[in-house]
């Protein structure tokens, strides 16, 4: 048994493990002890910046309520979310990527009419999304609800604005027929900021950083035998593509929005979902 020594901080702290610890649990903290010590030894932190920090963290937990989650927010600006999206969502040639699921999705929205409009405000320029559910040879899935949800002209969620947007505005469920098929009336989204008021708004200004998310529209779909698939599809040409506050675009879901104006909408947003299965 060796004393805690700078030199041997690692091994001294892991060594505490208890031998009944869960193996899993004994990967995990012992990865961080590794690398949060090595961390501090790298950039040699001092005592102030680690009372910085952990003021930081206090009022990050402080900011949190049932419909602010500023740890989550912390874990997306710092790429950590899309880090563990994408190692769990690693998925073959052909299927649609994921991306964040962000924190404005709302549990059991209405379940609508194929072709139904979801802007229940009329603000915005209308935009028809359409296209199908398909599996990886290209066949069409039935029964798989297409949930989804954008944010109104203004940038806002229905959630951000509970006194001033109807409830459920630009959000809804569609379930697919035999064809696999789904289309509905939203707008052409528009570019908005995260939360920025807290301490993590706070960080990105240090950092530099601006808090804009470009225009998306969000999809969490799902269909019995298939993995779920949590994605948005992005709006092309946006000025934030290259520099999402949270790291959530991909190439492969940027998606067109061609202009029809057909007295019906002014666009159109053809966009196929490619499930894997489970
Ligand atoms: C969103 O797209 O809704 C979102 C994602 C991450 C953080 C904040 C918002
Ligand atoms: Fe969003």
């Amino acid at each position: 048994m060796s004393y805690f020594t700078e030199t041997n901080s690692v091994e001294t702290v892991n060594a505490r493990m208890g031998a009944q610890t869960d193996p899993r649990l004994a990967e995990i903290m012992s990865s961080l002890v590794k690398h949060l010590h090595g961390f501090a030894k790298d950039v040699s932190l001092t005592q102030e910046e680690w009372d910085f920090a952990i003021g930081f963290l206090t009022r990050t937990g402080q900011m949190c309520s049932g419909e602010r989650q500023e740890f989550i927010l912390l874990s997306d600006v710092l790429g950590f979310s899309m880090l563990v999206d994408a190692i769990n969502n690693r998925r073959p040639e052909g299927a649609t990527e994921n991306t964040v699921f962000g924190p404005f999705h709302v549990a059991d929205a209405p379940i609508r009419q194929m072709g139904d409009s979801i802007n229940l405000d009329g603000k915005g320029e209308s935009c028809l999304f359409e296209g199908r559910v398909l599996d990886l040879d290209g066949h069409p899935i039935e029964g798989a609800s297409v949930d989804v949800w954008s944010d109104n002209a203004d940038g806002y969620y229905d959630v951000q604005q509970p006194d001033i947007q109807p409830k459920w505005n630009n959000r809804g469920r569609f379930i697919t027929a035999a064809d696999g098929h789904y289309s509905f009336v939203g707008i052409k989204p528009v570019s908005y900021p995260i939360p920025d008021d807290g301490p993590v708004g706070k960080m990105l200004g240090q950092l530099g950083r601006h808090p804009y998310r470009p225009a998306h529209m969000h999809y969490l779909i799902t269909a019995p035998g298939y993995q779920k698939l949590v994605t948005h599809t992005f709006v092309g040409g946006d000025e934030y593509l290259e520099s999402d506050a949270v790291f959530g675009v991909k190439t492969t879901l940027i998606a067109p929005y061609e202009k029809v104006d057909n007295g019906e909408t002014l666009w159109r947003s053809p966009f196929d979902f490619v499930l894997v299965p489970r």
